[in-house]
Order: C-alpha cells, then structure tokens, then sequence
C-alpha cells in the first residue's frame, strides 16, 4: 500500500482466475458496504467479470456473476441481508449519469456497484470510488494450450474521502503482494 498525494495505491497479481477472485473475496470486498461504487477497467478477456464473481460470492448474494454484455446492468439481491450487487456494462454507454434512472429493483445507496469498462464514465457517479485496473503481464509466454490464462496484474486505486483509513494490504497474506 502506497499513499501518493492522499492517493491510496495497491497493486497485486493474480497467477489464475481462481486468484482473482480471491482478490476480490478477501482484500476487497470485506471492506465493502452499501453504497460503494467500483470502476473496472481491462482489456477483454482481462478478468473484470471474474473479480465481479468472486465480489459476488463474498457478498452473499444470488447468481451466477456473468458478463453483463447484452444488457446495461444486472442486480443480484443479498440471500444474506446484506447491500445487492449491481453489476453494469458500461462498454456501450458514453457516461453513466443516468445510471441512478434504470430501473434496477434497488438504488445505488442500497447497493455495491460495479461498472466493468466504466473508467472515464462512471467517475461522475460518486467522488468516492474503488477503481481496479486488471493488466495482463506483458512479455509473458503464451501458453498455447490455455491462451486465456497468464498472470494479472491488478491495480487498486482509492479515490475520496469513504477509503482514507481503509487499509487493503493489511488483508493480503504475503509481504510482496501475491496472493499466491
Ligand atoms: N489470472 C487470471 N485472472 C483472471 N482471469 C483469468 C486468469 N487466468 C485465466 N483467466 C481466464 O480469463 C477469462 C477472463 O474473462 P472475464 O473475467 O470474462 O474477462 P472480462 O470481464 O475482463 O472481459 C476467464 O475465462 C478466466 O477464467
Ligand atoms: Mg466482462
């Protein structure tokens, strides 16, 4: 965890899918109460749905996670009394202003909100945000047998005053950051 400019910066890797939603179940959704906005950005394929799964399982709420691709946004209600889960595809929109307008069977103050492909959309949404960058490693081989696999590099940037004092790293069970 770095602190730049009151900026607060946490940059994992995720070595399998399975790693990338532990990063979502254990460093970042304990943190995570109603009213939460989340921003994914990635590349296709870069593994913003599969962090939205693990987010799903940690909140308890009723699935499956999936890619939201042919609709703007889903809601998954808790089975656990806890805030729903909705999950946006932004990669068609241009801004998210009106997201507050959708009828999504719950309101943002009601929920955690995720948006994949939201960077330079959602941000008008909330001052306080939860902004994850997926990368894949560059210059890694190509495993021709698995060519989605590889390792990610994830990039969690708080922004507003909601994240000051939540301290993510004290989550992450390894010194350098792996989750591994
Ligand atoms: N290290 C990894 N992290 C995340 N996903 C991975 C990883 N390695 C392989 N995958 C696979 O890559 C794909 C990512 O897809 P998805 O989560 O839908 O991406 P996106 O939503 O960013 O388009 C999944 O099939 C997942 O199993
Ligand atoms: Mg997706």
């Amino acid at each position: 965890m770095t602190d730049v400019n009151g900026l607060t910066e946490l940059h994992l890797s995720a070595d399998s899918a399975e790693q990338m939603r532990a990063i979502a179940t254990e460093v970042i959704a304990p943190h995570l109460r109603a009213g939460d906005l989340l921003i994914l950005s990635g590349d296709l394929g870069a593994g913003k749905t599969t962090f939205t799964q693990g987010l799903g399982d940690a909140l308890g709420v009723r699935g499956p996670v999936a890619s939201p691709t042919f609709i703007i946004a889903r809601t998954h209600p808790s089975e656990v009394g806890g805030p729903a889960l909705i999950h946006v595809d932004a990669y068609r929109l241009t801004s998210l202003a009106e997201l507050d307008d959708l009828d999504l069977d719950t309101t943002l103050d009601d929920s955690v909100t995720v948006v994949e492909w939201g960077e330079g959309k959602a941000e008008a949404l909330a001052v306080d945000r939860l902004h994850v960058r997926i990368d894949r490693e560059r210059g890694g081989e190509l495993d021709m047998a698995n060519p989605e696999g590889g390792r990610r590099e994830v990039s969690i940037l708080a922004h507003g005053p909601r994240w000051v004092n939540v301290d993510f790293a004290a989550d992450t069970s390894s010194s350098d950051g792996d989750l591994g």
